[in-house]
């Protein structure tokens, strides 16, 4: 996807005046405010429908920028050297003096940042004097999106402008750790954790599913296409759509495809576009095939286990 300058142009336009704009990530789509301004901030929550103790991710393109908002630590330093820009989020603990706007965190005392690595948004982030709040571009609860007509389907004519990036090349949302003590991962995501224990040379706890919740992606129902899905399943029931991974000998025009040559990261890249395209279809419930719980299969069945629970 080539970029556009006047499109960035236009897209500053609007954040500028604190309106809200959907960028593009490698991950998925983002909808996107002034992280400074109280009014931006305000209108994504209301347009995604989310509940205001539900914080947002703030998106950086520079170290430097970073450093007025939060405290950096040595396992930050180290994961940010192999990893950023890219599918990463890390909780640090939020400066005092910093001027993100007190409803990105809901008034807590720490701060979800991220470096996303896309050009045309990073090009949008240099020439903006603030670092952009921007949660999944989504009904709260509801599928992320990975391209600009997602974006549209989900929120019609409401948001001010979207600055289209081409399909998101990771297709499912960044991994997050806390860093603020003992490092903890809170979301599985597009970085694979066995990556990030590596550098910090320590195993990580995995703190998904806690009984307080912090992170609502560790809600239980959560990336929802809006019908019934059923998962680990061999064989799907008479009209029921089939996700699949594995290539299968016979043939139905039931069948999706999430990758063309059984490839992990393939089917999280398909695994929204797949599902969305499923229910737009018609079809009343989801049938999907057990998927390897390696690497980035992890994260996969994440999604669809809360996907499941519709
Ligand atoms: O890939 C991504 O991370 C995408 C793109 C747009 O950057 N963003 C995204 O944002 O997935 P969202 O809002 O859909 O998910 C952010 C998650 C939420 O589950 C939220 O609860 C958690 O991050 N979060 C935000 N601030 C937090 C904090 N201070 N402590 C713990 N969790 C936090
Ligand atoms: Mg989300």
């Amino acid at each position: 996807m080539k970029f556009n300058q006047s499109n960035i142009k236009k897209a500053k336009k609007y954040l500028d005046k604190n309106k809200c704009v959907a960028v593009p990530t490698e991950t998925v789509y983002g909808l996107a405010g002034n992280a400074r301004s109280s009014i931006a901030v305000k209108k994504i929550f209301s347009l995604k429908n989310r509940p205001k103790t539900n914080p947002l991710i703030v998106h950086y393109s520079s170290l430097l920028k970073l450093k007025k908002d939060c405290v950096l630590n040595d396992n930050f330093f180290k994961l940010y050297k192999k990893f950023c820009p890219g599918p990463i989020t890390f909780i640090l603990k939020l400066k005092k003096n910093s001027k993100i706007s007190k409803i990105v965190t809901n008034r807590g005392k720490t701060l979800a940042i991220r470096f996303p690595k896309h050009k045309i948004l990073n090009k949008l982030l240099n020439r903006l004097d603030y670092p952009l709040a921007a949660p999944s571009a989504n009904i709260s609860s509801r599928l992320s999106s990975v391209k600009k007509t997602d974006v549209e389907e989900e929120f019609g004519n409401k948001v001010a402008y979207i600055l289209d990036g081409g399909k998101s090349k990771i297709g499912i949302e960044s991994t997050i750790i806390s860093l603020i003590n003992i490092p903890k991962i809170l979301r599985l995501g597009g970085l694979e954790v066995d990556k990030i224990e590596k550098i910090l040379d320590q195993k990580i706890k995995i703190d998904i599913n806690p009984q307080k919740k912090l992170a609502p992606g560790q809600s239980k129902i959560h990336y929802s296409p809006g019908i019934p899905l059923r998962v680990n399943v061999t064989k799907p029931k008479k009209n029921e759509a089939f996700v699949l991974v594995k290539k299968r000998k016979t043939i139905s025009r039931h069948y999706y495809y999430l990758s063309k040559k059984n490839k992990l990261n393939e089917a999280a890249k398909n695994l929204y576009s797949c599902l969305r395209k499923i229910k737009n279809n018609g079809y009343k419930s989801i049938a999907v095939e057990k998927i390897s719980n390696l690497g980035i299969g992890k994260s996969i069945n994440d999604r669809l286990k809360r996907a499941s629970k519709f």
